[in-house]
């Protein structure tokens, strides 16, 4: 019984002294600041930034990179503010693409969605995440076991998304045989398919109005979403 803890003590001194301390995202599981707050803005060495995190949720260490949950910043935005983040931290924002790239390029990282409907919380993680660079067009990348009670699999949710380059209005890199422009019609960017259903998961869509996760079944509407990652 006691040799657990003493393991993951042993595990945290290895895992301290061997990273790059530069290199390690403010927001780690069991850092430095306690869980004392649920969500805390802290400054992001990596990025020479501030990010906001999630400190409770399954341990904590979350570094949030998309969250609607006020509707108080449009995401009908173009290519650049999507490359370079917008919103407030402490209130919906997207981080930015070239962040996200930027942190996922070292170390390994998990995806956790969390989202809200009305009614319940639903979550979903992938032990596994990244985001390609610009050159790839910021192209969305998870695999592993999938965990968690928000339905996904291969033709819903965001595993519709897998593998899928990035599109907004002005640069829009998933051009449809018939013409419809999947950034213009949902009013968003997201990592949309040059198929007949742009997305199966637009969490980026319009506030109260056009939020959804496509489950085998029907159409959940939500009415809160946040996106995060953590390393390990
Ligand atoms: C972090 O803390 C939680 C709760 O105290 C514990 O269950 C978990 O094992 C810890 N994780 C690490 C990596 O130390
Ligand atoms: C996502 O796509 C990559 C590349 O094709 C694949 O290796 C991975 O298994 C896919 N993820 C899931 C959850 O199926
Ligand atoms: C789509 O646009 C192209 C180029 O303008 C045009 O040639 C084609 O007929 C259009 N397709 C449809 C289905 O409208």
């Amino acid at each position: 019984m006691s040799g657990i803890p003493l393991l993951v003590f042993i595990c945290g001194l290895i895992t301290t002294t061997t990273a790059e301390p530069s290199q390690w995202p403010r927001c780690r599981r069991n850092g430095s600041f306690a869980a004392t707050r649920q969500l805390q803005l802290q400054f992001e060495p990596t990025l020479n930034r501030y990010v906001f995190c999630d400190t409770q949720t399954d341990g904590g260490g979350w570094i949030i990179f998309q969250r609607r949950i006020k509707g108080d910043w449009s995401f009908y935005r173009e290519w650049n503010a999507y490359v370079n983040g917008f919103g407030r931290l402490t209130s919906d924002h997207w981080l930015g693409l070239k962040n996200v790239n930027k942190l996922t390029s070292y170390g390994n990282w998990e995806l956790r969605i969390d989202v809200y409907d009305n009614g319940q919380y639903y979550h979903l993680v992938y032990p596994n995440f990244r985001i390609e660079g610009a050159s790839e067009n910021y192209k969305i990348q998870f695999w592993g076991a999938k965990t968690g009670n928000l339905e996904d699999s291969k033709g819903i949710g965001i595993h519709y998304s897998n593998n899928t380059v990035f599109s907004t209005y002005d640069k829009n890199n998933a051009l449809r045989d018939d013409n419809f422009s999947c950034p213009r019609g949902l009013q968003c960017g997201w990592w949309f398919k040059d198929e007949s259903f742009c997305t199966r998961a637009n969490l980026n869509g319009i506030w109260r109005n056009g939020l959804y996760w496509r489950t085998s079944a029907f159409t959940r509407w939500l009415l809160r979403t946040k996106m995060m990652i953590r390393r390990y």
